[in-house]
């Protein structure tokens, strides 16, 4: 759906997109993780011909949209007619409704009359927003506004959504909210890009995470590979906590009490298996056990080096 090769973006001196390869398949829901000025936003207005990168190569669906430091504008106008957009900064109009918004939105796409009331109910209801459809779009709160934005977004029924950090400044709730939405467009046969400088954001709803640091993706993977294969070069960490206090003279393991019964152990693999055998043979049993998730920022630091 998106292919980008050995892009290449300039700000006067600022590199913002250092040879840039990403690959989205088509019904994937991707993550596009990376932290502040890592070039998320660069590459999505890229993505859109929004700004003029140098150098490399950008395809949507199988049309390729620029190359050779050029866009072509009809491959460009084609695919934009299938891309439904959230910007990382967008505004609303404040003194309007939900219904008021999405019929200006609709007007511009020209989507006819008839279609248009339909569309607009169907999209309301999908962002759960169909109760507050008269209500002024400036008393709602971030989350609500999020997602009268994905309605926009869809209105054109798009195959493929690309939204700039969609869930920034959302409370938990929110999140999950937003979440489950973007599973629906999955089922509903489209694709998902989005990016975000939050691991939480990406976590149980992508099935592809790319990693940008410094305008070069880092990594392309599950979240789930991601994390064991930098556990596996950071070394795990487990907290344990045990019925009675065991003693752990004598271990290869970094053991350092966190309570009576708790510790923290660091170890350079997975040794979870080994922990148990060992609790057992001290005569202890194991109450709790938890392999720390590394952070996000431990993450970016580690594909910097
Ligand atoms: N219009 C601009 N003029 C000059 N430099 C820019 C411009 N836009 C972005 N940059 C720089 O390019 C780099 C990448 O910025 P970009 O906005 O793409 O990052 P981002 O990953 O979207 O960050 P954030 O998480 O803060 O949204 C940063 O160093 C930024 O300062
Ligand atoms: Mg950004």
């Amino acid at each position: 759906m998106i292919r980008i090769e050995n892009l290449v973006k300039l700000y006067k001196d600022v590199k913002a997109l250092d040879g840039l390869n990403l690959e989205v398949k088509p019904g994937q829901i991707y993550g596009f993780l990376g932290p502040n000025g890592a070039g998320k936003s660069t590459t999505i207005l890229s993505t859109l011909g929004l700004i003029f990168p140098q150098e490399g190569r950008i395809s949507l669906f199988d049309l390729e949209v620029f190359r050779d430091g050029k866009f072509n504008e009809d491959s460009l106008v084609e695919a934009k007619r299938r891309i439904g957009y959230m910007p990382e900064h967008a505004t609303l109009w404040d003194f309007m409704t939900p219904v008021q918004t999405l019929d200006i939105i609709a007007d511009a796409f020209k989507i006819p009359r008839a279609e248009k009331e339909r569309r607009i109910r169907e999209l309301l209801e999908l962002v759960n927003l169909w109760e507050d459809r008269n209500r002024k779009v400036g008393k709602f709160s971030k989350g609500m506004r999020q997602r009268l934005l994905l309605a926009q977004a869809l209105i054109n029924d798009p195959d493929l959504l690309i939204l700039d950090e969609p869930m920034t400044g959302l409370d938990p709730t929110g999140i999950a909210e937003f979440k489950d939405i973007i599973r629906e467009q999955r089922k509903a046969g489209r694709t998902v890009f989005f990016s975000s400088h939050i691991l939480a954001h990406v976590e149980e709803i992508c099935d592809t995470v790319g990693v940008i640091v410094k305008g070069k993706l880092r990594v392309e993977d599950s979240l789930d590979r991601i994390k064991r294969e930098f556990l596996k070069k950071a070394g795990y960490t487990i907290i344990l906590e045990t019925n009675v206090p065991v003693d752990f003279t004598g271990v290869d393991w970094r053991v350092s009490p966190l309570g009576e019964r708790k510790y923290r152990i660091a170890a350079p693999d997975d040794i979870r298996e080994e922990l148990h055998d060992f609790v057992a043979s001290k005569g202890a049993k194991i109450l709790t056990m938890q392999v720390k998730e590394p952070s996000l920022e431990e993450i970016f630091l580690k594909m910097v080096e």
